[in-house]
């Protein structure tokens, strides 16, 4: 069963957001609705997190197993305390120089915490993000927001309000319209509860300056590296999917690359196929007069206009009803990493790698 609700939306002013609108908001979250609101990564689907019945309301309306734990948003790094326990002194640091931001931390759960929010495990993830409607939100709520990204479960995480729509109109009381979200990728997972601190997730904070800071950092491994591309299937979570499928093409001959790519887009559409590709500016001109339907998403160096455009771009080939789309990879650095890691997951671990 569904969640089911009349869904209202509000257009917010995203950088000094309407004071009226952002207390009607905290009402309903008080009042255990549903409310989804932009944050600087991606559109969230937020309730209560200390009100178990609302966050049991968040996995109906995504259709989202419950065996996955959700992140609690806070409007300062002093709330810690109310949903972590034995918070180490790394955490607190990075807290101060991270927060608010992409940086979600995964810490020991203080037990007050309901056990849905967090899958039944004794860890908690946390953030405090920096949108200005999500702030005035978690202020003026007064309790921490558990807020999953609003899409439905599998598809490509919502950067805009319309997105959330399209996915979840009907099962959600209030959508807050901040307009498109700057970062476009999720947060970056921080475990901070093992030996060593892990990345769980790369996202919109950099791997880069949190290793001037811990300098142990390890990232987990899944879906890093084209080697590492074929791991048993049960640890291939479909996420970030768009209905097509999805093939990543890799390879350090770029113009070996495309020519990979253009005779694949042939054979396809030959056999009767409808075929998007999502390209950089730059690979734009070699995919431009194919029968395809094209997507550009920015410059290939600007990584950050690419990641901003991803989830958008796979929504619209969707929306185009293409049964393939295919896609050309990006460097593997800085926000990059999450790129990687979104289209990786989006191709189902599949990485077609062109020998030089
Ligand atoms: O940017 C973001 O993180 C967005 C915005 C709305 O804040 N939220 C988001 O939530 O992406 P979601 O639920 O789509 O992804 C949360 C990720 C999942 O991969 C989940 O498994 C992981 O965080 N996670 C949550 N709690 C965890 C925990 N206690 N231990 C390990 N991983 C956890
Ligand atoms: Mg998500």
């Amino acid at each position: 069963m569904t969640y089911s609700a009349e869904t209202q939306v509000l257009h917010l002013n995203a950088q000094y957001p309407e004071a009226h609108l952002i207390k009607q908001a905290a009402e309903r979250i008080r009042a255990g609705g549903l409310v989804a609101f932009p944050t600087e990564t991606v559109y969230g689907l937020g309730a209560n997190g200390f009100d178990a019945m609302a966050v049991e309301h968040i996995f109906t309306a995504k259709a989202r197993p419950t065996s996955d734990p959700i992140i609690l948003h806070l409007s300062s790094r002093h709330q810690l305390e109310l949903v972590a326990k034995d918070i180490p002194q790394l955490a607190l640091q990075l807290a101060q120089a991270f927060w608010p931001g992409p940086l979600t931390l995964v810490l020991k759960r203080q037990p007050r915490v309901p056990a849905i929010v967090t899958a039944g495990l004794d860890t908690v993830a946390v953030r405090v993000p920096s949108h200005p409607v999500a702030l005035a939100l978690l202020k003026a709520a007064d309790v921490p927001i558990a807020a999953p990204s609003a899409n439905r479960f599998s598809r490509p995480s919502p950067t805009t309000a319309q997105h959330v729509l399209e996915d979840l109109d009907g099962c959600v009381d209030l959508v807050l319209d901040g307009g498109a979200t700057s970062i476009g990728v999720e947060s970056t997972v921080l475990d901070l509860t093992q030996a060593i601190p892990t990345i769980l997730r790369p996202g919109g904070a950099l791997i880069e300056p949190l290793r001037v800071m811990i300098p142990n950092l390890q990232i987990k491994q899944r879906f890093m590296g084209a080697e590492e591309s074929m791991p048993s299937p049960g640890m291939l979570l479909k996420h970030y999917s768009p209905n097509a499928e999805l093939m990543l093409f890799t390879g350090s001959d770029d113009s070996k690359v495309v020519a990979h790519m253009q005779a694949i887009i042939q054979r396809l559409v030959v056999e009767g196929k409808s075929v998007g590709v999502l390209t950089s500016e730059e690979d734009h001109p070699y995919f431009a007069r194919l029968p395809i339907q094209l997507v550009e998403l920015g410059p290939r160096t600007d990584l950050e206009m690419i990641a901003r455009n991803l989830f958008a771009g796979m929504r619209t080939l969707d929306f185009l009803g293409v049964d393939v789309i295919l896609v050309k990879s990006f460097v593997q650095e800085g926000l990059g990493l999450a790129i990687w890691d979104r289209l990786i997951r989006a191709a189902e671990g599949k990485v077609i790698t062109i020998p030089d």
